[in-house]
């Protein structure tokens, strides 16, 4: 039903093919799961698929038994580029009604979904208000109701938590199970997801480098390491961080040394705390881990740390080396984030220039050489990546990029939200390399994550989040040593070491 011939596909400002000579077959009702690096071409794949670009060069045919057009669904890596419309409910209703349904029937097939993807009470609520494990529901649900013949899933589970992804792994089977007949496709970085499925395809480089059982496949260490599926071994990684450590720092008017929360209380709305009684204190050079559930304030926590937002009751202090208190307004960047969606930090044309803004914003022009280190340090080729639009990156380039335009800034804290949601192997084992190297330069890191193996790896003391807005503070052992509290971040085993 699938069929590629000798794809190749070229985006037009890259001087490599995204996808080189694809060739192959997908049969009705096979479920297939895709792998690869960061950049090998597995969104572009499913891009090609759901009929978004075109093929340039080479043939790619769909086909049924039936003369009608084929509906393919996709769910895209980012949900935020999935919403078309303003509330729940009419982005289930907005495929039907470019399908030309009658009212009444898409009423009813609306109230259905909804209650099957348990979303009957987000109905009205808007879109744009949707946490991300939320958002990814309503994207499932609304592209499951138009029966789709062909699914494409990238990275579906990249905003879920535990609970989510339990909940989207019954689903998917629920829907092989119902529609035995449609073609099932999932890119995914995680071994666990592709054992679930018959067949695995591995991107790299814009080829298929394999394709067999998933089982044939992962115990193949050397193809493994070749697609870049390998996790390193975070023990003997190291990662440079360039920059002026503490002379850059010292410029600035503050000497941020420590962080101290006094029994913060947070709601956005009268009606429910999000946080509460909440009470720590960290100093550079720490690492704290936060995790929780989707919705307990992971990332609302992490906005009233970089004093994006302020308390609504209690207090969070920041202190100079001399226990002095520093006013918040007077931080200039000693304190920053890297939030979930990384785009949602770019705003400059080129990656270059999302480098280079944190030093000039402190009146400094990075040398050439300066610039290029901060590209290496996430992985990224400076001589490819510096000219490209930031908007233009795959997912995990972007969340690469995100890190080296924080970083150059020489904050004193960093919060990093999810910081390897999206990341391939290679790319978390960096990231860890890269928060140990930034702990022994002294600073302070915030690392929200649901990923069991980061956590375990990086913290020092867990604040555990939880949905009724109580929360605790841990150390690893405290919290691992539980097995009802270790629920909330993903097994270690998902991982090796
Ligand atoms: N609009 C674009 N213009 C130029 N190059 C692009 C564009 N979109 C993607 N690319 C490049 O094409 C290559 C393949 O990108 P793609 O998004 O398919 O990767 P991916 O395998 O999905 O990666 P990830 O795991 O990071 O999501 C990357 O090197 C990427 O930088
Ligand atoms: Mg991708």
């Amino acid at each position: 039903m699938i069929k590629l011939e000798n794809v190749t596909y070229r985006y037009t400002d890259s001087s490599r093919p995204a996808l080189q000579n694809i060739s192959l077959e997908i049969k009705p009702g096979e479920a297939v799961c895709v792998m690869g690096a960061n950049g090998s071409g597995k969104s572009t794949f499913a891009k090609l698929l759901a009929g978004l670009i075109e093929v340039q060069q080479g043939q790619l045919k769909i086909t049924n038994t039936t003369s009608k057009p084929i509906p393919v669904g996709m769910i895209f890596q980012n949900p935020d580029n999935q919403m078309v419309a303003v509330t729940v409910e009419k982005e289930l209703a907005f495929a039907l009604e470019n399908l030309g349904m009658p009212q009444r029937e898409m009423e009813l097939l609306i109230s259905e979904n909804l209650g099957k993807f348990k979303l009957a009470h987000l109905r009205q609520r808007l879109t744009s208000e949707l946490s991300g494990g939320e958002k990814q529901r309503v994207a499932l649900a609304s592209v499951m109701i138009f029966q789709p013949d062909i699914l494409v899933l990238d990275e579906p589970d990249s905003f879920l938590d535990e609970e989510g992804k339990a909940a989207l792994r019954m689903e998917l089977d629920n829907i092989r199970k119902q529609r035995p007949s449609m073609v099932q496709i999932h890119i995914s970085q995680y071994p666990y997801v592709a054992y679930q499925y018959d067949r695995l395809l591995v991107f790299d480089r814009g080829e298929i480098i394999a394709d067999d059982e998933p089982r044939t496949i992962l115990n193949n260490i050397e193809l493994c390491d070749r697609a870049g599926l390998c996790y390193p071994d975070v023990s003997t990684k190291r990662v440079i961080v360039p920059g002026h450590g503490d002379t850059e720092r010292d410029r600035r008017a503050v000497r941020l040394t420590a962080i101290k929360a006094d029994a913060v209380r947070f709601a956005y709305t009268e009606e429910a705390d999000i946080l509460r009684n909440l009470t720590f204190d960290f100093k550079a050079g720490e690492i704290v881990g936060v995790v929780g559930l989707s919705g307990s304030g992971k990332s609302t926590l992490g906005n009233l740390l970089c004093a994006l937002l302020e308390p609504t009751a209690g207090r969070i202090s920041y202190l100079a080396h001399d226990g002095e208190d520093i006013d918040s307004e007077k931080l200039r960047g000693s304190v920053t984030g890297v939030f979930q969606q990384p785009e949602r930090q770019f705003f400059l044309p080129t990656c270059l220039e999302e480098v280079n803004f944190g030093p000039e914003n402190f009146g400094r022009t990075p040398a050439e050489q300066q610039s290029k280190a901060f590209f290496a340090m996430v992985g990224l080729e400076a001589d490819t990546f510096g000219s490209r639009d930031p908007f233009s990156l795959s997912g995990g380039e972007k969340r690469r990029l995100a890190f080296a335009a924080v970083l150059s800034m020489s904050p004193r804290f960093v919060v990093f939200d999810e910081p390897t949601c999206g990341l391939d192997p290679e790319g978390v084992g960096r990231f860890i390399a890269l928060a140990k190297a930034l702990k022994d330069m002294g600073t302070g890191l915030v690392i929200i994550s649901h990923d069991g193996q980061v956590i375990h790896s990086l913290a020092e003391h867990i604040i555990y989040l939880r949905n009724d807005a109580s929360n605790l503070v841990l150390s690893p052992t405290e919290f691992f040593g539980n097995p009802q509290y270790r629920r909330v971040v993903s097994p270690l085993s998902n991982q090796p070491a």
